[in-house]
């Protein structure tokens, strides 16, 4: 598909990625400044963000080919020239984007990890993977449903001294508190967050930097 790209893992661990560093020039063809979503599942955020912001450039990252395959399909029919997904395990970000490449980045509804505290997608080893591709100042946003995951990331955020610029258990009673812009980017929603706000679970949601 036009819109996806899927590096193997022999490429990837043998630092054989021609496109790191030149995601601009190479794919959206010019500098504007780069947003990643990790753990996109379907896609939903990433093209609700690419249809609402032309003028920035996104790439969806999920190991998951069937569920990328639907976003993709959507961003052809959009024709979202700002927005490619790439089918990779985010253990392996940085080996895809150069120190500085980043702009910002999503987390969305990221898998909780009960069991596997060093898989969460904020723990400490992430976070360093994160800070070596994300610009000085780049923000991490995190909107989750799981207590367990936020309660964590709250522990992250002070254990490590990242800067947390903003915070709530309970994000759509807090939305007046944020910028029109921000209110407008958070209302988008993924289908994890359907799926979880059927079942009554409040949305939480942090933004913080780490460098
Ligand atoms: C709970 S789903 C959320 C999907 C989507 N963000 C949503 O809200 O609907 C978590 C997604 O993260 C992906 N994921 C989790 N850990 C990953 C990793 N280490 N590398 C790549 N994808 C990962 C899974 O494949 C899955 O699609």
């Amino acid at each position: 598909m036009n819109h996806v790209l899927e590096p193997s893992v022999e490429m990837t661990l043998n630092n054989e990625i021609d496109y790191k560093g030149d995601w601009n020039s190479r794919f959206f063809k010019n500098s504007n400044p780069i947003i990643l979503e990790l753990g996109c599942g379907k896609g939903e955020y990433a093209v609700g963000l690419a249809e609402k912001y032309p003028h920035l450039n996104f790439v969806a990252v999920d190991i998951k080919g069937n569920r990328i395959y639907i976003g993709a399909k959507q961003a052809e029919e959009k024709e979202l020239d700002n927005l490619f997904f790439l089918r990779a395990k985010i253990d392996f970000i940085d080996y895809y984007f150069e120190e500085n490449e980043v702009d910002e980045i999503w987390l969305t509804f990221s898998d909780p990890q009960p069991n596997k505290p060093n898989k969460r997608l904020t723990s400490k080893s992430f976070i360093e993977r994160y800070r070596k591709i994300l610009k000085p100042g780049g923000i991490i946003h995190l909107k989750t449903d799981s207590d367990l995951l936020f309660e964590s990331t709250e522990e992250e955020i002070a254990e490590h001294g990242y800067n947390c610029l903003f915070l709530t258990w309970d994000l759509y009673g807090d939305l007046h508190k944020l910028p029109q812009e921000s209110q407008d980017v958070l209302k988008i929603k993924t289908h994890y967050e359907e799926l979880f706000t059927k079942k009554g679970a409040q949305i939480k949601y942090c933004k913080f930097t780490v460098n």
